[in-house]
């Protein structure tokens, strides 16, 4: 049986108990930096997660893996959360999410196709795609970082360009975005699907952030809708991984989604793909979906708690910083080309203020002057640091 569910995950730890980890996070930098940057959680783990990894320990089931049931667990939680039906046999673990696209692009690209990317953008995403021997082509986020899908916009221009000098072309999303925590619409993607089905350019979504979406019981706030789930994306593929809404990265295990029209480009990925896959985690990302929705319903409660939190202590302590409020990832994009301090904020957060956040000058074009700020953590530790951001303007 699984236990209790600890209230509020992110409130529970102290900082000193964060500091005796030894995640990157945490041992990054010197010991009187506020680290708020990479995505890992300062949360305790859900408990059936524990349970379940624990057990396996116990009785030495470390072996390699096998079977379906993670992409079964996978299935009847998007079913129930979003109402996405995800048939397991149009599915395959892989190591982790990033190792999955690049399978995903293997089958859909040969070296030297374009993948259109929309920065600012997860910055691997510019060390993968051409460390698989593809090219990255830009098609930037709108100022108000949406997808540009107006006629000769951003990304009719980039899938032109894209297609235009190669054999073939995939559009790498991140749904909902990374950095900017904006969770793509139906009608966007829809019209996404459009635009690339026009340019015969295929869609490879990076769906990581999904299940850190919206808030339990509020319909007013947009939810995650996967690519697989609007109308023109039986040809796309998804990676899916409950790892970064449990905090699992340590125990990471993904899996690739097709859609019945791509079941021919899954059936591509080699099958040594799977000896990349550690058993453990799939045990864990498999608890944490068929055991742990209440523990991620209060950490999207907090997270909302904190996002609040974060635009009233901006207004009050750094008011020329601009945050759009997004619904969706546990990241804040910040707009601080308002405080005089170049296009590398974060270096004097860190230097002067001794708060470690994300340069934005990494996510790629329209990164300069940002910084990435990472909300899962507790409210103390938040207010904290941005009381050492203010002390640096
Ligand atoms: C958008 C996005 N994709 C992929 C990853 C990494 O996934 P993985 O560790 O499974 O490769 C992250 C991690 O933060 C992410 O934000």
């Amino acid at each position: 049986m699984t236990a209790a569910t600890p209230l509020d995950p992110l409130n529970t730890l102290t900082l000193d108990q964060l500091r005796t980890r030894t995640s990157v996070k945490w041992r990054e930098y010197a010991p009187d930096v506020l680290p708020l940057w990479v995505a890992e959680m300062d949360a305790v783990l859900a408990p059936g997660v524990v349970e379940a990894v624990s057990r396996a320990m116990r009785d030495g089931d470390t072996g390699y893996d096998h079977g379906f049931r993670y992409a079964e667990a996978w299935a009847a939680y998007a079913a129930d959360r979003w109402d996405w039906h995800v048939d397991p046999a149009l599915t395959m673990t892989v190591a982790d999410v990033m190792t999955g696209i690049v399978y995903a692009l293997g089958a859909l690209t040969e070296p030297g196709d374009a993948v259109v990317v929309s920065p600012p953008v997860y910055p691997p995403f510019y060390q993968f795609v051409p460390g698989a021997g593809r090219r990255t082509i830009d098609a930037p986020l709108t100022p108000e970082g949406r997808l540009d899908l107006a006629d000769g916009g951003a990304l009719d221009r980039a899938f032109g360009e894209a297609r235009a000098s190669v054999r073939a072309a995939v559009y790498l999303l991140a749904n909902p975005h990374n950095p900017t925590g904006t969770a793509h619409t139906p009608d966007e993607l829809e019209r996404l699907l459009v635009l690339a089905d026009r340019h015969g350019v295929r869609v490879v979504s990076d769906e990581i952030h999904a299940p850190l979406s919206g808030r339990p019981g509020v319909d007013d706030v947009p939810r995650f809708t996967s690519v697989l789930q609007v109308p023109g994306g039986d040809r796309a593929l998804a990676l899916v991984s409950p790892s970064k809404a449990w905090n699992l990265a340590g125990l990471r295990a993904a899996l690739l989604v097709a859609g019945p029209g791509a079941a021919a480009d899954l059936a591509k990925v080699p099958e040594h793909a799977l000896d990349g896959v550690n058993h453990v985690g799939v045990i864990a990302q498999t608890a944490a979906l068929e055991t742990g929705r209440a523990w991620l319903d209060e950490v999207l409660t907090a997270l909302d708690t904190n996002r609040a939190l974060l635009a009233g202590l901006l207004t009050d302590r750094l008011p020329e910083v601009r945050y759009r409020r997004e619904h969706a990832t546990y990241l804040a994009w910040l707009d601080c080309r308002g405080l005089g301090l170049g296009d590398d904020p974060a270096r004097g957060f860190l230097d002067q203020g001794r708060v470690a956040l994300n340069p934005g000058l990494t996510f790629g074009p329209g990164g300069a002057g940002h910084v990435r700020l990472n909300l899962a953590t507790s409210r103390a530790i938040l207010t904290q640091a941005v009381e050492r951001m203010a002390s640096v303007v």
